[in-house]
């Protein structure tokens, strides 16, 4: 065990810390060499067996001219960095299946809205349907998570205070996630196609609980008094592929869907919801106005079955989706995937809130040749772990073992669903790192590391919150910032890692960030990092989601090398509309084309008075929807 961060934070400034870990930087990098065949290098400098993949003719290469920024900044248009195109594959209210009507928003019902597309699409996952072993890419299922929702971006005359059981049962029916079968045409645009290999997944779909905290006395409701079926799934963030093709979509701001905390009783559930922000009296959304299980009053348990990892098989548009309470209950912002070296699974999943902490969880058991099937239990079994960033740059995995460590009856912790329900404590208890808003988490298979966008935290540092420290080394730190991390022996299910920081995120010209040296004249500035992705080349692709805060620009999707000479130099491809985040980014299976979802375009605009139509300036409204980017 080592002395914590925060301890020796306190004793150094800032730019100490800084000037020792860019120094570090600086010589690990020297004498990094990176070109086809030639060994690849970590980024911390130390010898792989793996070869660098060549560029050459990647659609994706970074090579490319970086787009500038448009200046002004557009309300109702995207814009793509020359060399590129792109379409709007499908939005919010198209219709999945036939015999739809055209979305109108003045026509709107749930039960309609049930058999569209959903609102504010976030994370996106393509599965290529391989016909004679054959995958072209051009053919595929798309996942798509609906986050969240906004009825004054939905509704003609919202109001707030007051919202009708009509539109919650839209907005109701407007969450959760889309597949829809997707096609590329000979002239390479996409588009989707309607019919039953198409699913909705609502805030009402009947969901399994499983693993070792399904059953437990605080997950039973009046209505499910087994602990084991819940209705629906909230705030669909990131997410990811697993290795036996299923697809798993991560419930994140479940707090806001709940109401009157204060009714309970004092005790953990009390406090550790208010940890999550459950409102004391009555929610934002007032669901509870119409549905019991959304008020504590009546339902104390409801939140405790939010807050999970969902595994969901694309395949099978019957099957019931699963909560794997195994990975544990948070703000789980991801859960992107990849192999052990002994071939078992390992799901990394950032808590997005300020000071909270990175988890991964290891499966016990290896992956089967089966698909689903053959690992329909796989992820009900394993560690849950959470990081400790040392300031030596080395770090920790922490086990969520009941009965390991201070996870003990003596600390007030009963079983290990006791401990899974309250991840957030027994990370505290273990000593895990307070980080700035863990976002998302992207292993990186080709050069063997690991990118976690810590999008940004205005606490840091100030009075009251934590210090500054190594892994989270700026105060007040409202551009983020990225860290890298290599698990020792270069192996997913390893309990230590090192880690370094890759990006510092701002203005360029600001002495605080860092961009791997180059200058202000030598890269695209970025704030804010959220949504990763990495390509077969290793390179790291990064969306944003509120750099408009910090910097003269609309939220951005940028690539980046994490090795070789360009290693952290950011070329910007693609520019959001006025109010937008940028989300999904995912490639289809031959890396051609780049799906990427503009969520909330508009924010800030009402259905009456609207600040963009995006992508239809002759709608009413703008309209979150996925675009599909590829070489022009
Ligand atoms: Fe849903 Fe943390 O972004
Ligand atoms: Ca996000
Ligand atoms: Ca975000």
């Amino acid at each position: 065990m080592t002395s914590t961060p925060a301890s020796v934070a306190r004793t150094e400034t800032f730019e100490a810390v800084l000037t020792r870990r860019v120094s570090r930087r600086s010589m690990l990098r020297a004498g990094v060499v990176v070109g086809a065949g030639a060994a690849v290098h970590s980024a911390f400098g130390t010898g792989t067996a793996a070869a660098a993949p060549a560029a050459d003719g990647h659609p994706f290469a970074l090579d490319f001219p970086p787009l500038e920024p448009p200046v002004p900044m557009p309300f109702d248009d995207t814009a793509l960095a020359a060399g590129f195109t792109s379409e709007v594959l499908i939005r919010w209210g198209d219709g999945l299946f036939g015999g739809m009507p055209a979305f109108d928003v003045d026509a709107q019902t749930a039960k309609l809205q049930a058999q569209r597309f959903g609102f504010n699409s976030d994370w996106t996952a393509f599965f290529p349907l391989v016909r004679g072993g054959v995958d072209t890419g051009r053919d595929g299922l798309l996942w798509v998570n609906h986050e969240y929702t906004d009825g004054l971006m939905m509704f003609r005359s919202y109001d707030p205070d007051n919202p009708t059981k009509q539109q919650v049962d839209i907005e109701l029916a407007a969450h959760g996630g889309s597949l829809v079968r997707v096609l590329q045409g000979g002239g390479g645009t996409w588009r989707f196609l309607r019919g039953e290999r198409n699913r909705r997944v609502t805030a009402y779909t009947p969901i399994q609980l499983t693993g070792p905290a399904a059953g437990d006395p605080a997950l039973r409701t009046s209505a499910d008094p087994t602990g084991r079926l819940v209705l629906g799934t909230l705030n669909n963030c990131g997410g990811g592929v697993t290795g036996w093709g299923t697809l798993l979509t991560a419930e994140e701001n479940f707090d806001q869907y709940f109401a009157n905390n204060d009714a309970l009783p004092e005790g953990k559930y009390k406090a550790l919801n208010q940890r999550f922000g459950v409102p004391g009296g009555e929610s934002g959304r007032k669901w509870e106005r119409f549905y019991s299980r959304f008020d504590l009053a009546q339902e104390p348990n409801e939140p405790h079955r939010f807050g999970w990892v969902v595994e969901i098989d694309p395949f099978d548009p019957q099957s019931r989706p699963r909560k794997r309470t195994a990975l544990g209950r948070l703000k789980h912002e991801a859960a992107a995937g990849v192999s052990a070296k002994d071939g078992r699974w390992t799901v990394y999943s950032g808590d997005d809130a300020r000071f909270e902490f990175v988890y991964k969880f290891v499966t016990r058991d290896r992956v089967r040749d089966g698909g689903f099937a053959a690992n329909r239990d796989l992820l009900d079994h394993g560690t849950l772990y959470v990081a400790r960033f040392n300031d030596d740059g080395s770090g920790d995995w922490l086990p969520l073992v009941f009965g390991t460590g201070p996870l003990t009856r003596a600390n007030g912790f009963t079983s290990q669903a006791d401990i899974l329900i309250r991840a957030r404590d027994a990370g505290t208890a273990l000593g895990a790192t307070a980080m700035d808003r863990p976002e998302d988490i992207e292993p990186n298979p080709v050069i063997g590391s690991v990118y976690i966008a810590l999008t940004n935290n205005d606490r840091r540092g100030t009075e009251g919150n934590p210090p500054t420290d190594p892994a989270n080394p700026r105060p007040v730190n409202t551009a983020g910032h990225v860290i890298e991390l290599v698990e020792d022996g270069q192996d997913a299910a390893a309990t230590s890692f090192r880690w370094d920081i890759l990006l510092l995120c701002g203005d360029p010209e600001d002495p605080s960030t860092y961009y791997g040296g180059f200058d202000k004249s030598q890269v695209s500035e970025i704030a804010a990092p959220d949504n990763l992705a990495v390509d077969s080349l290793g390179q790291l692709w990064i969306a944003t989601d509120g750099a408009p805060r910090v910097l003269p620009m609309n939220d951005a999707v940028v690539g980046l090398p994490v090795i070789g000479p360009e290693r952290g130099r950011t070329r910007q491809l693609f520019a959001g509309v006025f109010g937008s985040e940028l989300t999904g980014i995912y490639f289809n299976s031959t890396e051609t084309t780049m799906f990427v979802a503009v969520q909330h375009p508009g924010e800030g605009g009402t259905v009456d008075e609207p600040t963009s139509r995006w992508p239809d300036p002759a709608g009413e409204v703008a309209r979150s929807s996925v675009v599909a980017i590829r070489p022009a």
